[in-house]
């Protein structure tokens, strides 16, 4: 079976993870990096966005992948922009799809043309980006793609931040400030563990507790169905905390998954992050 890791490259060990349950599970692991200009917006970071191909190659090759795919814009859009692009309805209207009209006709048009490309396969995409995975999976099964879409933990700094390449735009206090996102998240967890159903108050605590950060500016905060990613009277069943915030220019995102079973409260964190004590 082919191992399939889409990326825009910079790589971090967010991306690793994905390379390393590729390698795991597939006899051929492609990684593929291309920073696809359809996915960003007018004033986006399209023309700064971080690139190390060296260090790139060389994160690949310790992570034992047999294919590195880096094609050109022209190489994947002949024509731009594309006049075929692939929308999927109803879960991008929120969350990032609110804030970023088009990014995910961005992202499933590259989506497409990689799968397109790669043919029978299971992709590895992150739960960071909890949306993306979702539209994703939905468009696999809309178009009887054959791929399999897997969804791997999200991988964390020490300090409880995400990782990503945008990480690499903060200055110190920003990035000092940073990890306060997922403080916040988690102070929302210990709400509803302590018994909270009501999902405005959690989205609240949590906007509230960033709102209190200068460095801070909440672009979202939402407790969604994680399924349908739509919003919820009543916290019950699989849910999404989505958060995205700017930090300076910077736009950061975190995603917890927490599923409520009876009385019992689960979160899915990620990985990577020390709890502290
Ligand atoms: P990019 O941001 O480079 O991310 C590539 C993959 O790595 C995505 O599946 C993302 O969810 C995953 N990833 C990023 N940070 C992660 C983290 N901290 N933990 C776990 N996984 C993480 O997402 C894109 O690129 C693009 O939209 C793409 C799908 C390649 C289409 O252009």
């Amino acid at each position: 079976m082919v191992g399939v890791v889409p990326t825009m490259g910079f790589l971090h060990v967010g991306h690793r993870s994905l390379m390393a349950a590729a390698r795991n599970e597939c006899g051929l692991v492609v990684v593929t990096i291309f920073v696809n200009p359809l996915q960003f917006g007018p004033n986006e970071d399209l023309d700064r966005y971080p690139r190390d191909l060296d260090g790139d190659l060389s994160a690949c090759a310790a992570e034992g992948v047999d294919i590195v795919f880096t094609p050109s814009v022209h190489e994947l859009y002949p024509m731009y922009p594309p006049a075929t692009t692939v929308h999927v309805e109803g879960l991008t209207d929120s969350l990032c799809g609110f804030s970023r009209p088009g990014h995910f006709d961005g992202v499933t048009t590259v989506v497409t043309k990689l799968f397109a490309i790669i043919g029978e396969s299971r992709a590895y995409f992150g739960r960071k980006d909890a949306q993306q995975l979702a539209v994703i999976r939905r468009m696999a099964t809309d178009l009887c793609l054959p791929v399999t879409v897997v969804g791997c933990p999200l991988v964390r700094e020490a300090d409880g931040l995400a990782k990503s390449s945008r990480n690499a735009y903060l200055d110190a206090d920003q990035r000092s400030a940073a990890p306060r996102i997922f403080g916040a998240i988690r102070e929302g967890v210990a709400m509803i563990v302590g018994g909270t159903r009501d999902p405005h108050a959690v989205v609240a605590s949590i906007a509230a507790a960033i709102a209190e950060i200068p460095e801070l500016r909440v672009d979202y905060v939402a407790v969604c169905d994680a399924a349908s990613l739509g919003s919820l009277e009543r916290l019950d069943g699989e849910m999404l905390i989505a958060v995205a915030v700017f930090c300076g220019p910077t736009r950061l995102i975190d995603n917890v998954a927490v599923s409520i079973v009876g009385s019992e409260v689960i979160s899915d964190f990620g990985s990577g992050w020390v709890p502290e004590g």
